[in-house]
């Protein structure tokens, strides 16, 4: 028994007698039942509970527990593991489909996929997680049923949505029997679902040779949420997910797709605190927002004729403008100018090392969220003041669309440890929730993680 951060990786190290020496001595071993934990010092507690259980108790958890899916998986078994990365947004939110510049980072919080081909045309979908499987027919993508006539359950929309657009796209694509875990948590603002889309693409790209660069494969995979899952997302996701660089954000011009990875400063922790308010994209207002800023372009153009989106429209060009836009309209175009402007300073700071002034300019870009753009939570501002206000915190702001999910903070390694304690204990006592918060690490976009050698 143990916790891991790769359940994958473990099992099979344990199986090739480099994991411990009980398991050297009494392999082969047999993965029969696992939890997922929000952290590692929750995971450490949890285990020694599960250790202390008498012989009966794990029986029944192990055996008797409806949850467990068999076989139970190794994915060294598979042909393809492939790992494809959740990401944190650092500045430049709700921009991504205004033509604005972002500034998110891959993070080491990912999505695991194994697979392997197979002969005929059906996508068997193991989620270990959700403890749930589908069978998919390659021939029914259209109608958003399994192959008995069900609805898919929600989760499976992203891999089959990824097989629709390839089909759109005449790709070739295999059936697949595949196996996922993942340890982002869902709605939470840190794009679950992107990672699943990238990933399963990148498996694709890989079985059937499709040949897409990484930047092509995340519009493909946009494309396919817009289209399949009904989310009127931008590229900021799957682009994060798809080209994420170990130790660095991305500055990313969503308006000519002009990326480049920005070194962020070794002594600053990025901070994840999730509120554990959840959202739906598809049911938040995310689609009405976006919809208001088209508008609010429509109506600009008459005066502001060579404007294409709202990253077109200088602050002052917006000031002399605004009064033709209605109070909604207003508010959500000032935050999107004005949030656009913020990434440009943000970059500046960044050249000169300047972290103080960059958590400036994430503050002033929550207040914005929550006061213009109306997609913060009482949570998710509670968090945010009690982060700002503790020592080597730079500037904590929401990340990801809003209505729920995580904040972000930048902090000074020193203190990051004291931060995420204090911070917790201080949203218990004002929410009385447990947030999870955790010290994440930058880390490198979509890739096969590994293949069996034929
Ligand atoms: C979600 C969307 C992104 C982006 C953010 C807000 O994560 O998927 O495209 O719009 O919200 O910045």
């Amino acid at each position: 028994m143990g916790w891991t951060m790769d359940i994958f990786r473990r099992t099979s190290q344990h199986n090739r007698g480099t994991g411990a020496r009980y398991t050297k001595m009494n392999s082969p071993v047999e993965l029969v039942y696992w939890e997922t934990q929000s952290d590692k010092k929750t995971a450490q507690k949890r285990e020694l509970v599960l250790k202390k259980l008498g012989h009966n108790k794990k029986h029944q958890l192990i055996y008797g527990n409806p949850k467990i899916m068999k076989p139970a998986f190794d994915p060294f078994q598979y042909e393809y593991y492939i790992v494809a990365p959740g990401r944190v947004n650092l500045l430049g939110e709700h921009v991504d489909y205004n033509g604005g510049p972002v500034l998110p980072a891959a993070i080491d919080r990912q999505m695991n996929i194994s697979a392997n081909p197979r002969k005929d045309n059906i996508l068997h979908l193991k989620a270990l997680d959700l403890t749930e499987e589908t069978w998919i027919s390659l021939d029914q993508l259209d109608e958003k049923i399994d192959v008995n006539g069900n609805p898919l359950p929600d989760w499976a929309l992203y891999p089959a949505g990824i097989a629709w657009i390839a089909q759109k796209r005449s790709y070739p694509i295999s059936g697949v029997d595949a196996i996922f875990t993942s340890n982002i948590p869902i709605g939470s603002g840190l794009s679950s679902s992107a990672a699943m889309e990238v990933g399963f693409a990148a498996l694709w790209r890989e079985l059937d040779g499709w040949k897409l660069d990484n930047l092509e494969l995340a519009i493909l995979c946009q494309q396919a949420e817009n289209q399949y899952v009904g989310v009127n997302c931008g590229l900021m996701d799957q682009f994060a997910s798809a080209n994420g660089v170990v130790g660095s954000a991305l500055y990313f011009n969503t308006n000519n797709l002009d990326w480049k990875a920005v070194n962020l400063p070794p002594s600053v922790s990025i901070v994840i605190a999730d509120s554990k308010k959840r959202r739906s994209l598809s049911t938040s207002g995310y689609n009405d927002r976006r919809t208001s800023c088209e508008e609010a372009v429509a109506i600009l153009k008459q005066n502001l004729p060579s404007i294409n989106n709202l990253r077109d429209v200088t602050i002052h060009d917006f000031s002399q403008n605004s009064y033709m836009l209605n109070p909604i309209q207003f508010k959500r175009a000032r935050h999107v100018v004005e949030e656009c402007h913020r990434v440009d300073q943000a970059m500046e700071s960044l050249s000169k090392n300047d972290i103080i002034q960059f958590g400036e300019l994430m503050k002033q870009g929550h207040q914005s969220l929550k006061d213009l753009y109306e997609v913060s939570l009482p949570e998710l501002d509670t968090l945010v003041n009690i982060a700002n206000a503790l020592p080597g915190c730079f500037g904590a702001r929401l990340t990801g669309a809003g209505f729920g999910g995580c904040t972000v903070s930048l902090v000074e390694e020193k203190h990051a440890k004291n931060f995420v304690e204090q911070l917790k204990d201080g949203y218990k006592k004002a929410t009385g929730i447990e947030a999870d918060i955790y010290i994440c690490k930058a880390t490198q976009g979509v890739h096969v993680e590994w293949r069996k050698p034929s």
